[in-house]
């Protein structure tokens, strides 16, 4: 492959998302190139990569040690714009649990009501966007907490949009390994990508799955090993890492007190109430592809204890394909009931409990 140089105007990179796809050609002694310092790495692929015009989609070859090895840009913040001397590269990787997304779609003002949350939103964002100010009363860790579907993902992504950082990802059911020390090095791999990135918000999901208490844990090794690596990462964050780890679980209870207490602050998310049905429904229908003739009122009426998810996902999303699929202009509140109907029916509902 020769080597481009684009000499355009366009915007510096500030991050550079990439993923290998492979080689044009496959032969046996084709090996899967593993990176083995991301720091290294991105001076290497800086000097072969510098002053190229990319964007999403675009596929950058290796011109070095691995010839016509291809990696596929997944995102890059901007959009488009050229390598340069600044940008930050990374590679996800198959053997990497953690995902590191430009989030752009979603934005506090999406997130209804959990008022809790955005308050300390802001001060997370005053932050990020300003880190020199806070020094040591930095906000570093916060447990977001409640049902599934209350915009415990959503908000902590609406906070990476807008503080325009980096949103590092993982479900803490893949951090523990089939090997002693796998859990403990994707930790310490998350946090390295983490700060080669900084500032940038770490979101660990499922967060129950490794700091169990531990009357419930069958005391697997592997499991605390991958606490006792996060809870190392979290001291030792320093005062100009300027990352924020947020951890998020529908079961705050089954915690361990230990690990809960190295939160700074918990904070619950609520089921919707009546009014915030009304204004996840309303923000739902707005640009909506099909017409729509209904009564959110009822609707709200009819759904409480939904979830924001149960809402959007299984109401609006299921009656729109419905219809779509029936051939329907437009949607009425009965065909909404339907679908609120069917979620209510006991054979959804969780068996009742014996004894009271
Ligand atoms: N408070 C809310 N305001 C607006 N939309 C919401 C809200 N809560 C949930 N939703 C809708 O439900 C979707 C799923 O929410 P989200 O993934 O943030 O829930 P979660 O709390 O992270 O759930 P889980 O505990 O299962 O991970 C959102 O993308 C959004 O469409
Ligand atoms: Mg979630």
């Amino acid at each position: 492959m020769t080597r481009k140089s684009t000499k355009s105007r366009s915007m510096e990179l500030k991050y550079l998302i990439l993923k290998p796809l492979g080689y044009p050609l496959k032969a046996s002694y084709s090996e899967y190139p593993v990176i083995d310092n991301p720091k290294v790495f991105e001076r290497y692929a800086k000097d072969q990569w510098k002053g190229e015009l990319v964007s999403k989609g675009k596929m950058l070859f290796d011109i070095r040690l691995f010839p016509d090895f291809a990696f596929e840009v997944i995102n890059a913040e901007p959009e488009s714009g050229i390598v340069g001397e600044s940008t930050v590269i990374v590679v996800e990787s198959l053997s990497k649990p953690f995902e590191t997304e430009i989030v752009k779609d979603v934005t506090l003002d999406d997130v209804v009501g959990q008022d809790e949350a955005k308050k300390k939103g802001r001060v997370i964002l005053e932050f990020l966007k300003n880190p020199k100010k806070f020094g040591k009363w930095a906000p570093k860790n916060d447990l977001f907490y409640g049902p599934p579907g209350t915009g415990k993902t959503m908000t902590a992504k609406a906070l990476a949009n807008e503080a325009s950082v980096p949103f590092l990802s993982v479900k803490a059911t893949k951090l523990i390994g089939e090997h002693v020390g796998d859990g403990a090095r994707r930790i310490h791999e998350l946090y390295d990508r983490a700060r080669q990135l900084s500032p940038s918000i770490v979101f660990i999901d499922e967060f129950d799955a490794i700091a169990l208490d531990r009357s419930y844990q069958d005391l697997r090794g592997d499991v605390s090993e991958v606490v006792n690596a996060l809870l190392t990462e979290l001291d030792g964050i320093q005062k100009n890492d300027s990352i924020c780890t947020i951890a998020a679980t529908n079961r705050v209870d089954l915690l361990d007190s230990s690990i809960r207490s190295r939160f700074e602050e918990e904070i619950e998310f609520r089921l919707p109430d009546y009014e915030e049905r009304l204004e996840i429904l309303r923000k739902n229908f707005e640009d909506f592809p099909i017409k729509v003739k209904a009564n959110f009122e009822e609707i709200s009426k009819h759904t409480e204890g939904f979830s924001g998810r149960d809402i959007v996902e299984k109401i609006i999303k299921s009656t729109l394909h419905k219809a779509i699929a029936d051939g329907k202009e437009a949607i009425e509140t009965d065909d909404l009931i339907e679908f609120v109907v069917r979620i209510k029916s006991p054979s959804r509902q969780p068996p009742k409990q014996m004894f009271v």
